[in-house]
């Protein structure tokens, strides 16, 4: 499952095809690295898990696979990615959180033509910043994703944090899955679109529900990271009995901390890693709750403990800090301050909206499946997007406090920067963390910070993929 790059052998127990280098200027400067040859395309997925294995539900994957495969590279190396679309409708890869250069994107329209099926398209970019990402399309999200198109990116610190036994990705989802564990159809329907977006009714760790549990061992310490690519469902985990330890959020360090109220919330889009202490007794189960819709209670799986410690405890050795990624340090004295409002949805009074520079009554809006707004503009995919929300000077640093002004959470995503969540409803965060995607609860605020460094239009919109496609979706130019 695992994936290197640096070396042909290192694909062959993975499934993915090195390829000769694309032939292009670029490869004279590329040390080392191979291409990984994705193919989206129909699959099938025993989603249930052994030992239910059918029925196998139709899914679209990378390799036909859900998740696609992890792709692991080390910071600092050069990733080429030829992504060949066997689906029958266009597609793009965007990676998300990664700060690529914007030709990279995956955006189709805005840094790419889209690739039509049977096409191919080559990306290729430095690996920048260590963390955990993950990639997926960028056109009809909404609907690509769901059917299961998306897979984990790890970029390896330079040097491995060394206290750590084992390094585990858990890509979460949540499927809707009818009577025959086929994907239910009414992809972006209107009404869940101005509420809470498409919420399934069987959640997958890694593409499978699972029964079988988790297998640790006492004493060891894990690294657990956390990726969110359902469409809707925010994930607030519980684990049982232990302890998790927050050291990195979408793929940037963080001081050490307990997570609030010890719940580990992934918003759609995000990321977590954890460092967990394996501290049950040799045989013990525990389990791992979704608590955020407090009504239901959601058991994800089960922390199995094998017969055999690994050692007596978990490492004392205090759980170290991740080392800083090359991000640039915004100047908060001399920020230039914008407001982003959030508008729309149901339960609030919509009277319309600028649409690609036109004003839209809402009736109008509503017949154009456009229930959201950013400052008032409505835009999403097919909706083309010309007009920025912002004109970012390149270089400059930026403050922007973002109103959620709506009933319902929002996980804000912008694309090509990761920017540092400095306050939320004006108190300043403890951890001034760096995000990509910042979870805004009903009627809050946060304030970001960045520097504007990467050229480019860059998309910012919610991740929550129905409102994505329903209106709450601008862009924002770096020149
Ligand atoms: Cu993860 Cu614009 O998306
Ligand atoms: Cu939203």
């Amino acid at each position: 499952r695992f994936l290197m790059l640096g070396g042909a052998a290192a694909f062959s127990a993975t499934g993915l095809r090195p390829v000769p280098a694309v032939a292009r200027a670029a490869d004279s400067a590329v040390s080392g690295g191979s291409t990984i040859r994705l193919i989206a395309r129909p699959g099938r997925a025993a989603l249930a898990g052994p030992p239910h294995s059918e029925p196998e539900t139709t899914v679209w994957g990378y390799d036909g696979r859900v998740p696609g495969p992890e792709i692991r590279v080390r910071q600092g190396e050069r990733l080429r990615v030829v992504l060949e679309n066997r689906l029958p409708e266009e597609t793009t890869i965007h990676w998300h959180g990664l700060r690529v250069p914007n030709a990279m994107d995956g955006v189709p329209h805005l840094t790419q033509p889209p690739i039509a099926p049977g096409e191919s398209f080559a990306y290729e970019f430095d690996a920048t910043d260590a963390g955990t990402y993950w990639y997926h399309p960028h056109v009809r999200s909404f609907e690509q994703v769901e059917r299961g198109l998306y897979g984990p990116l790890v970029i390896e610190e330079r040097e491995l944090p060394r206290t750590i036994d084992r390094d585990v990705t858990w890509v979460l989802d949540d499927w809707r899955l009818l009577e025959d564990a086929q994907i239910a159809g009414g992809f972006g329907n209107a009404m869940e679109a101005g509420m809470t977006g498409r919420v399934g009714n069987t959640v997958t760790v890694n593409g499978r529900v699972t029964d079988g549990g988790f297998a640790v061992r006492s004493g060891e310490r894990l690294r657990l990271r956390l990726v969110n690519a359902a469409n809707a469902r925010i994930f607030g985990l519980v684990f049982e009995g232990h302890e998790p330890v927050v050291v990195a959020l979408d793929g940037q360090p963080v001081t050490p901390h307990a997570p609030e109220d010890g719940r580990v919330v992934v918003g759609p889009g995000m990321r977590v890693d954890l460092v967990l202490d394996m501290t049950g007794r040799p045989g013990a189960r525990a389990r791992v709750l979704d608590t955020y819709y407090a009504k239901l209670e959601y058991r994800l799986l089960e922390i199995a403990y094998g017969a055999e410690p690994l050692r007596d405890r978990p490492p004392t050795a205090p759980i170290p800090t991740l080392p800083a990624n090359p991000v640039p340090e915004p100047n908060l004295a001399r920020a230039e301050r914008h407001a982003v409002v959030l508008g729309g949805g149901m339960m609030n009074h919509l009277e319309g909206a600028l649409v690609d520079g036109r004003w839209l009554d809402a009736r109008e809006m509503m017949r154009r499946g456009l229930i959201w707004t950013v400052n008032g503009t409505a835009a999403a995919p097919g909706v083309h997007v010309h007009e920025p929300l912002a004109v970012l000077r390149r270089g400059a640093s930026y403050l922007l406090e973002i109103r959620n002004e709506t009933a319902w959470p929002h996980p804000m995503h912008l694309h090509g920067h990761s920017f540092r969540v400095i306050a939320r409803n004006g108190v300043p965060t403890r951890h001034r963390e760096w995000q990509d995607t910042v979870l805004i609860p009903r009627r809050e605020s946060v304030e970001i910070a960045f520097v504007a460094d990467n050229p480019g239009d860059w998309m910012f919109h919610c991740h929550v993929l129905e409102h994505q496609a329903a209106g709450m979706m601008g862009l924002v130019r770096v020149a």
